[in-house]
């Protein structure tokens, strides 16, 4: 059994190295991919002016830049993450588009001291803390008595085919995978809203309010089928399969997800279902 201070030791190697490094490379793409889900987020969070958010997990920052702008200069944005390569890339951003009131922060909001605030959100960042409870915990000392939550995450693997196809693809070129642990930190383990609500029950959250978040995802950001394959062996699970792996292995695969997107493909575009759960709370 692996605890939660290992989990996050490698889950801080991997965004605060190479991991965020490709991050920080294919941010524009990946922005482009999610800006209708920034949109949705912003919608359901609802910020106002003057409000102090804080996001945790805020990677390159795209939808902070746009809480940041919501807010106005009498609000701000303290905006978390474990990842240097993606902070400087937030920062960088921010300074380029005259948005002097977001604080780069590099902490786990886990453990870190943390300012007041009215509103916590987090663009599918949460689901990879080690110690989820002890986590939201931590946030929600911080709250302010009115403060309210507003997160996004993604859904089962089932409902992602965006995720999932190109994993089948990729996968019959590899020896066969252990069955994911339910719940492990990563990409899904806020997928089961019974096992979120247990969380954040557990750490003085009300219990949450769920709605569906369906989309179909250009994971092409617009740039044609060969992008998409790109895109998809850099970012996510068939990157992480396929490192260390002979190049006989890795040209199948890569032949393997081309066909498996091709029936996808729509102008530039090669969009294939997304589904997400947008999560709010209130501290209690
Ligand atoms: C999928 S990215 C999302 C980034 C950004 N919110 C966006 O929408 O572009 C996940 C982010 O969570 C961060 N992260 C992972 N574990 C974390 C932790 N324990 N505390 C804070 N951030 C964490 C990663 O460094 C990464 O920036």
């Amino acid at each position: 059994m692996v605890n939660p201070q290992e989990i996050n030791a490698d889950m801080e190697a991997f965004w605060d190295g190479q991991g965020g490094r490709t991050w920080v490379a294919r941010q524009q793409h990946t922005d482009t991919t999610l800006a209708s889900v920034t949109d949705a987020l912003l919608t359901f969070a609802a910020p106002r002016a003057g409000e102090r958010v804080l996001d945790v997990g805020c990677g390159c920052g795209a939808p902070t830049l746009e809480f940041a702008r919501s807010v106005g200069p009498a609000g701000s944005v303290a905006a978390l993450d474990i990842s240097g390569p993606m902070l400087a890339e937030g920062e960088a951003r921010a300074s380029s588009a005259g948005l002097a009131n977001i604080e780069w922060r590099k902490a786990d909001p886990a453990t870190a001291p943390l300012d007041q605030y009215d509103l916590l959100t987090s663009a599918f960042g949460t689901m990879f803390f080690g110690d989820p409870v002890g986590a939201f915990a931590n946030m929600r000392h911080a709250a302010r008595p009115n403060a309210r939550m507003a997160i996004v995450c993604w859904r089962a693997l089932a409902e992602n085919p965006w995720v999932e196809v190109p994993m089948t693809a990729v996968a019959r070129h590899l020896p066969p995978r252990a069955e994911p642990v339910p719940h492990a930190p990563g990409m899904f383990a806020f997928a089961d809203p019974e096992h979120v609500a247990g969380v954040l029950t557990a750490s003085g959250w009300a219990a949450p309010q769920f709605e569906k978040f369906d989309i179909d995802l250009d994971i092409a950001a617009g740039h044609g089928l060969e992008e998409a394959v790109v895109q998809s062996m850099q970012i996510g699970a068939v990157n992480s399969w396929l490192r260390n792996q002979p190049e006989m292995v890795v040209e199948g695969a890569i032949v393997s997800l081309r066909e498996a997107l091709t029936p996808y493909v729509k102008g530039n575009g090669v969009f294939l279902p997304g589904a997400m759960w947008l999560i709010s709370s209130r501290p209690i």
